[in-house]
């Protein structure tokens, strides 16, 4: 295949008439060569007639028990829902005990890809062995069932080997994204009263590195719960010096060294926590989202072998995307592991050393089931298909994407360029609270819509509800899952309240709010439109304005600020920020670079506002609420709204010009 070629025929020149041709086709039938290998007509037959006796049939099948459960859905305490509350079972011992016992301990679990081109291959045997020493290691330091324990860590096996060793003795693991800073990581083991940390030495990252462990030292400072850091050693060379506290720190390979071989899988109870994941809500406080084990495995296990159609004996299975997400948790460690699958774990960027390099990697491995987000579809298209066009990507069979509305023209450049046109394309909804894919085609089975999400999967029941409340049978609506689910998440860490408050208050206790807008059309197809709340999704990730915003309010030159986003061709949404200074102080250039800095260290760079716009003022009501409706239509180029509740319409002027003016000098 020579550079620039698309499988579909034809050049890099062609792509873009076939594009605009292919965006009058409204459906897709699932591509003709296409063979599923899971059938699914009778779980939907099984699922829509009973949708308990189809959960727990699939728990049965899917999931080893040790104590087989006689219940199945506990509702009676709404929204406090259990599932198979009765029945024990060990996680880690579903995800690698059952498949080594059945004599496939030398599969691979995950090939590994360093950022520097370092190969890595990692079998169900070699995940056990140190999934046990680590679980012993754990437990020496003092970690019982029930305790939290916080992870830092980059791309590496080591990941889900630290994930796997809480889930075998029972402690809650509370993963935190490696791109956060080191001030939320400790934000999150604090609110979390975390015992133990395992992080790493240093990151790398296109090239350049950065030591984390001094940085989470210098961030840490004394937190009372947290007795032990356990450190890992990161590929590549060392970051120069990292300072180890005697007694407190521990190497992560002395640790396994010093271990017991043998940690049997102790059996736990179903609904026994299984991890807390921090997510933005609509306040500045992130919400920690408590999964629990047996419903959140059921979910992880049905949804990646449905969704993705995956034959684990024969698929090489990547998703692309970062363990610190729900979409790492769900589809990188649990999903694949339980199902016995084969994975690529790649530690690195898309983009570095070249702009092919994944696929680059999806040629080497043979790759079948690609897993990623719009966003990095739209990077890639912006580079251009010549760099998909320089490798042979004829193995793969199934596409999948996550995170946020696909636009139809990413869509079909995805078809096209990197499926060939012959692989169904999957696009996921779901969310960290449900746990696992919720709304999605099933690949080759249903026909698709670019831009849709489809329908739901077996035993989900979503339903869109007016303002009232009333039920929306076609067109736009506050989108509710109005019944239970396995892997939904069970509360909010020692937040009950702002669980109910958050999800369930607005129709009552068996109404889950998502917190999305989406269309419904007359076929019954799913359009996601996007979040009601005062949450972001850049690039597919969730933040919150508020988060933003009290960040960049413990600026000292800062009086106020609000945060809106703005719609990007590239992340989809970008963070504006509207900033008053303190006293006479005007902004310049300076003083948003520093801003901008600021946010990063104190959330993440992911959260740096892509534009700040100083105002002497903020819109507000009579009674001081900054109107942020009107700072969006705004950064979105839209007519204002409503402005007569504003206690000084003269305010939006000065706004609407300087946004103006911002625009007209990129
Ligand atoms: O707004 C929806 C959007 O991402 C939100 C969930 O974000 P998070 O909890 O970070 O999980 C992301 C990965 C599962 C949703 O409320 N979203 C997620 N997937 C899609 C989506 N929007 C449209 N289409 C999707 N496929």
């Amino acid at each position: 295949m020579g550079p620039g070629h698309i499988d579909v025929g034809g050049t890099v020149a062609d792509l873009a008439a076939t594009l605009e041709d292919l965006l009058a086709v409204e459906s897709f039938d699932p591509p003709a060569g296409f063979t599923r290998r899971r059938p699914v007509d009778a779980d939907r037959a099984a699922a829509d007639a009973d949708p308990q006796a189809f959960w727990a049939d699939a728990a049965r099948e899917l999931l080893t028990w040790d104590k087989p459960f006689t219940q199945v859905l506990d509702d009676t305490k709404a929204p406090f829902y259990t599932w198979f509350a009765d029945g024990e079972l060990n996680l880690s011992a579903n995800c690698l005990d059952r498949h080594v016992a059945a004599g496939r301990g030398e599969r691979v679990a995950f090939h590994w890809r360093g950022e520097e081109g370092e190969r890595r291959d990692v079998t169900y045997a070699d995940l056990l062995a140190d999934t046990q020493r680590l679980a012993n290691g754990l437990s020496a330091l003092g970690v019982r069932a029930g305790d939290v324990v916080g992870i830092f860590l980059p791309m590496i096996p080591e990941v889900a080997v630290a994930m796997l060793a809480c889930a075998r003795i029972g402690a809650v693991h509370n993963v935190v994204f490696g791109g956060f800073a080191p001030s939320a990581v400790r934000e999150r083991m604090e609110v979390s009263d975390a015992k133990v940390l395992i992080t790493v030495d240093g990151a790398r990252r296109k090239g350049r590195r950065a030591p984390v462990k001094a940085a989470v030292d210098a961030e840490l400072g004394e937190l009372p719960a947290l007795e032990h850091i356990v450190v890992v050693r990161g590929p590549g060379e060392n970051p120069g010096e990292v300072p180890m506290t005697p007694g407190r720190d521990v190497w992560f390979d002395e640790l396994l060294a010093g271990a017991d071989p043998d940690c049997p899988a102790i059996p736990l109870p179903a609904e026994h926590p299984l991890f807390i994941l921090y997510s933005s809500g609509s306040t500045a406080k992130p919400k920690g989202i408590l999964h629990s084990t047996a419903g959140y495995l059921l979910g992880a296990t049905y949804t990646h072998r449905m969704v993705f159609d995956i034959d684990p004996d024969t698929d090489v299975y990547w998703c692309s995307a970062d363990v610190g997400w729900i979409t790492g948790h769900s589809y990188i460690v649990y999903g694949p592991l339980s199902n016995g699958a084969t994975s690529v774990m790649y530690e690195g960027a898309p983009d570095y050393p070249d702009h092919d390099i994944w696929w680059r990697i999806v040629e080497e491995y043979r790759v079948t089931v690609f897993y990623t987000a719009p966003t990095a579809i739209r990077s890639c298209i912006k580079w251009g298909a010549e760099y998909p066009g320089r490798h042979d990507l004829s193995s793969l069979r199934v596409l999948g994407t996550v995170g946020e509305p696909i636009n139809p023209k990413a869509w079909l450049w995805y078809h096209l360029v990197i499926g060939g046109g012959r692989c169904p394309i999957v696009d996921t909804w779901w969310q960290t609270e449900t746990g696992s894919v919720l709304i999605s085609p099933l690949a080759g089975v249903t026909p698709t819509r670019p831009g849709s999400a489809t329908k739901p999967l077996p035993g989900i029941s979503p339903a869109l509800l007016s303002e009232d409340g009333e039920p929306v049978t076609e067109g736009t609506g506050i989108l509710v899952i109005t019944k239970p689910w396995p892997s939904m998440l069970r509360t909010l860490y020692k937040d009950d309240d702002r669980f109910v408050e958050t999800y369930f208050s607005r129709f009552g206790p068996t109404t889950y709010v998502v917190g999305d807008a989406a269309r419904l059309d007359a076929d019954g197809y799913f359009w996601i439109i996007g979040r009601i709340d005062d949450v972001i999704n850049v690039s597919g990730h969730r933040l919150s304005t508020a988060e933003v915003e009290s960040a960049i309010v413990a600026h000292e030159a800062v009086a106020e600020a609000a945060v809106v986003a703005e719609p990007d061709e590239q992340t989809g949404q970008a963070i504006v920020a509207f900033v008053t200074l303190t006293g006479n102080r005007a902004g310049d250039a300076a003083t948003e670079a520093e801003l901008r800095e600021h946010v990063a260290r104190r959330i993440g760079k992911l959260a740096r506002p892509r534009r700040i716009i100083w105002a002497d003022d903020l819109p507000k009501t009579r009674s001081g609420k900054i109107m942020r409706r009107l700072l969006r239509d705004v950064a979105a180029g839209r007519e204002l709204g409503d402005v007569t509740t504003l206690r000084d319409p003269a305010v939006m002027a000065v706004i609407t010009e300087a946004v103006r003016a911002a625009h007209d000098d990129e």
